[in-house]
């Protein structure tokens, strides 16, 4: 098993209940090694072997190497849990080439090649989880967010085909879609701040959420699960969605100025 982004937030969780579930090993990797550690630690004490990654997804070529090492060190990868990512909520007159390039390296690209390095072994073995962490950015066209909510977009939708082509496969890909969900994702520098006040929920809840829908077999899961109500309205009426979400966004700017 090998989840990406665990130093903190839900891919921390992630790592610490599949350890609390009985993974035997797990394979984790950040870029800040010491936040690493702890999450190494509370794995271990848990009973799982953990086999740690320093990786900057940023860098290309980092997915692949990361799979190389995790399929020398683990043996295999029955579970692989694309977690990783950063935000970028800021307007899109705001937005630069360089910083869609980054968001979608880091969000899109290096999941889908670590995927693709890591998907042969796991049809050889006919079995195999792939669960991709997209947001519901990616289907509710969030303000302020271009950057990133395509880069989710695009994750989701590259699933959703993969999940097409590999029926009938041993191989299943479950697509999350968390909405507000209490991490430091809200506090890194250099984003805006959230346009709506959301109500987040816990890590563990999310986390809960998303083994029980691996538990079902499910394609998909939004956490909490009455955001995929809002994802249906807006396909149901995209127009009406975009004006009301534009119109909402002018009512919170007027209301702060
Ligand atoms: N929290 C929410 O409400 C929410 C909503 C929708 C979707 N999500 C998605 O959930 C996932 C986890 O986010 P979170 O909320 O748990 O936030 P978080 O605590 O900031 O976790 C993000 C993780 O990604 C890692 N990461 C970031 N940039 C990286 C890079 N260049 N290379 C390697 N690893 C990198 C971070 O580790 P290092 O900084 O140590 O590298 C960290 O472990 C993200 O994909 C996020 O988009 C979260």
């Amino acid at each position: 098993m090998l989840v990406t982004g665990a130093s903190s937030g839900i891919g921390a969780g992630f790592a610490e209940a599949f350890a609390r579930a009985g993974a035997s090993t797990i394979g984790i990797c950040a870029r800040r090694a010491d936040r690493l550690a702890e999450t190494a630690e509370r794995c271990r004490a848990l009973g799982a072997t953990v086999h740690e990654w320093i990786v900057d997804f940023a860098e290309p070529g980092q997915a692949e190497e990361l799979a190389r090492n995790a399929l020398d060190g683990m043996g295999g990868v029955d579970i692989l849990v694309n977690n990783a990512g950063i935000p970028k909520r800021r307007h899109v007159t705001a937005t630069d080439s360089a910083t869609v390039d980054r968001v979608t390296q880091i969000n899109y690209l290096a999941p889908i090649h670590l995927t693709l390095a890591l998907l042969p072994q796991m049809l050889e073995r006919d079995a195999g989880r792939i669960i991709n962490v997209a947001s519901v950015a990616a289907t509710l066209s969030s303000p302020g967010e271009t950057a990133y909510a395509a880069s989710k977009a695009a994750l989701a939708v590259f699933s959703e085909c993969m999940t097409v082509d590999l029926w009938g496969t041993g191989v299943k890909v479950l697509v999350v879609y968390p909405g507000i969900v209490d991490t430091e994702l809200f506090s890194i520098p250099d984003n805006d701040p959230l346009v709506a006040e959301v109500e987040a929920i816990t890590v563990d809840d999310c986390v809960a959420q998303v083994l029980d829908a691996l538990d079902r077999d499910a394609l998909e899961v939004y956490t909490p699960a009455h955001f995929k109500d809002f994802a249906v309205g807006k396909a149901n009426n995209v127009e009406g969605f975009l004006a009301g979400t534009a119109q909402y966004v002018q009512q919170q700017q007027a209301a702060k100025a």
